[in-house]
């Protein structure tokens, strides 16, 4: 028996549109669920491919009534005193992808605008909240199928209270929490050794403008791939390094009036790292946000455009500089995700005021596609529109199979339905983009599985080594056969923020195919330390030109 093999080309040299035209492809919009019963606030993917998705406990009864109480098991009626109880209600929802179901999860303390990460071994990390969560710390490890996991608060507590402070992983399998309103400082969790406390920093408190509430609430992290963490608050950044406890860098002032920040809102994403410079370029990007002055007017009722400018800067290197563009419209309280096409998402958010209740109008109905390689002023493609509003408290989140979930909206204290311009917003949506479209699919790369996985006892990639994947393709969209891959690190997000979202475009070595049957294998180098990529689950993909496979879930994890 004589196998034929072709040698198909590994390196990822295009911008991944060339080859077919994804003229007219908006993408489309597919309905979920009528009532997801608790607002969306936040939402984080897990590894067993469900979405937690969590709100405010003091927003009172939710619209998923528990038949017994949490912890002392007490019934709930249909009594008037029970009806209006909050602990008769879930606040929190595992909802399973595949299965499109929910289930209710218990929150012993108020995670109302917390932050939070993943733990290296996917569990999530849940940090900070409102009144007696705001130093708790909170713990998910996911189960799938298995449903008997729920949070769990630990008995360590955080240092400083934290609502409104923003989370992202470390290289060292910590987690760093900075802000938070009234806070000036940052901490790590978990705490190194006995006793370790908070760090000031200054940044924050000269950042801080007392007239709008802070406008540096929930500040912009990104871990830079030489372990120093960008910070991003209002309208300024610096490049702290956490080791050492030092502000090594000062970032020029991001041009135009306005913020970026909490309450104006705008967003923030780390661009794609490429293996072809070893990932040494790293370049953030921060969009939209709300005028000077957006948050006074908008308690008068008086609503003002938000910002159309989006900022790129690379912060790795000596020279700085903000790269100014303009999206088509204004835009605050959206998210910004990263597709397993290296181009990013704008999803959700508002054109007029800024966060906070009742604080905005006219919501941003149609997503943006942005690509990141194309020249300036070509970069936004208008996507298809939805007719629900995600405004305050909405999110979004990429799923493996390469739609995008959209869930809440909120501009109330309470769970409001009627006689509101902004309803409460308890329907769940996906987004379906262009790539996903049917007349893609011969080129769509399938059954993809990690081999060489781990071996012996631990499981996982280690930094630098070499792994195997299998796939199959029907037709290569590039004359050349160019596939490519990425790894995905999915955020938790809220609040517009996509906290540790992080894309690697890995690097192949080979690549053969089979003449029958048309599987392909590939060699691939996992990133080359934990700075480049925390140690956790990242979502694997292949890319056939600008088509995406599904994503398989693929741990890198120290020696
Ligand atoms: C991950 O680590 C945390 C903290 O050590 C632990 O509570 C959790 O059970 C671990 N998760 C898994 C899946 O092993
Ligand atoms: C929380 O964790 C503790 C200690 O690991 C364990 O005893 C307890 O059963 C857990 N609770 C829940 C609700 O998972
Ligand atoms: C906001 O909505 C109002 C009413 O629909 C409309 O007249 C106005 O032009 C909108 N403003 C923007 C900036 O979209
Ligand atoms: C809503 O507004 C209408 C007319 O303004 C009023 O009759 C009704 O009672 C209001 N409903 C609620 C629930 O407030
Ligand atoms: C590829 O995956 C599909 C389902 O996604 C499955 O039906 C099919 O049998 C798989 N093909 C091979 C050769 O494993």
């Amino acid at each position: 028996m004589i196998t034929i093999f072709f040698f198909l080309l590994c390196l990822g040299v295009s911008d991944g549109t060339r080859g077919i035209s994804l003229e007219g492809s908006k993408g489309k919009w597919q309905f979920l669920l009528k009532n997801t019963g608790v607002v969306s606030m936040h939402m984080a993917l897990t590894y067993k491919n469900t979405v937690i998705m969590f709100d405010e406990i003091g927003a009172g009864p939710s619209r998923y009534p528990l038949r017994k109480r949490f912890g002392s098991g007490r019934r709930c009626t249909r009594r008037a005193k029970d009806l209006m109880d909050s602990t008769c209600f879930a606040h929190s929802v595992e909802y399973d992808i595949s299965a499109n179901s929910l289930r209710p999860l218990r929150l012993d303390t108020d995670p109302w605008c917390s932050s939070g990460s993943f733990l290296s071994n996917g569990t999530i990390l849940g940090t900070g909240g409102y009144g007696k969560g705001a130093k708790r710390i909170r713990y998910y490890t996911p189960c799938g199928k298995n449903r008997q996991c729920d949070w769990n608060e630990s008995k360590n507590y955080l240092s400083d209270e934290r609502w409104y402070a923003s989370t992202q992983t470390l290289s060292n399998d910590r987690a760093i929490i900075v802000g938070g309103r009234r806070v000036f400082t940052y901490e790590f969790v978990p705490k190194m050794g006995y006793g370790e406390k908070s760090y000031n920093l200054p940044f924050l408190q000269q950042t801080y403008d007392k007239s709008a509430k802070g406008n540096n609430l929930y500040p912009f992290l990104h871990l830079s791939s030489d372990g120093n963490l960008f910070i991003f608050a209002n309208r300024d950044s610096i490049l702290l390094n956490p080791r050492l406890n030092k502000v090594i860098k000062t970032f020029p002032r991001i041009p135009g009036d306005g913020s970026r920040s909490y309450p104006s809102s705008g967003s923030s994403v780390m661009l794609p790292l490429d293996h072809r410079d070893n990932f040494q370029k790293v370049e953030v990007m921060v969009c939209g946000g709300a005028a000077t002055g957006a948050l006074r007017n908008a308690g008068k009722g008086r609503f003002i455009e938000g910002l159309r400018s989006c900022g790129r800067m690379v912060i790795t290197g000596n020279n700085h500089k903000w790269e100014m563009e303009y999206m088509p419209e204004p835009r605050l309280v959206h998210n910004m995700l990263i597709l397993p096409t290296s181009h990013i998402l704008f999803i959700n958010g508002a054109k007029l005021g800024c966060a906070g209740y009742d604080n905005a109008k006219n919501a941003s109905l149609e997503p943006y596609l942005y690509n990141p390689y194309k020249r300036l002023g070509t970069r936004i493609t208008i996507l298809e529109s939805t007719n629900i509003a995600r405004m305050y408290h909405s999110s979004a989140i990429l799923l493996p199979d390469g739609r995008v979930l959209v869930g809440g909206g909120n501009p109330h204290g309470r769970y409001l339905f009627r006689n509101v311009s902004y309803p409460t917003e308890l329907r769940l949506q996906a987004f379906i983009p262009h790539y996903m479209d049917k007349r893609f699919n011969s080129f769509r790369p399938s059954n993809l599985t990690i081999e060489s996985y781990g071996g012996g006892k631990s499981y996982g990639i280690v930094y630098g080594r070499e792994f195997e994947v299998r796939f199959m393709v029907g037709k290569f969209v590039s004359n050349n056969n160019e596939v490519k891959f990425s790894a995905y690190a999915p955020p938790f997000t809220t609040h517009g923020l996509s906290m540790n979202q992080r894309m690697l475009k890995l690097r192949c070595k080979r690549m053969v195919q089979k003449i029958s049957g048309g599987w392909v294998t590939a060699v691939l180098e996992a990133p080359p330390s934990p700075h480049v990529a925390p140690a956790g689950y990242y979502l694997l993909t292949v890319v056939n030109g600008a088509i995406p496979s599904m994503s398989e879930w693929i741990q890198f994890r120290n020696a």
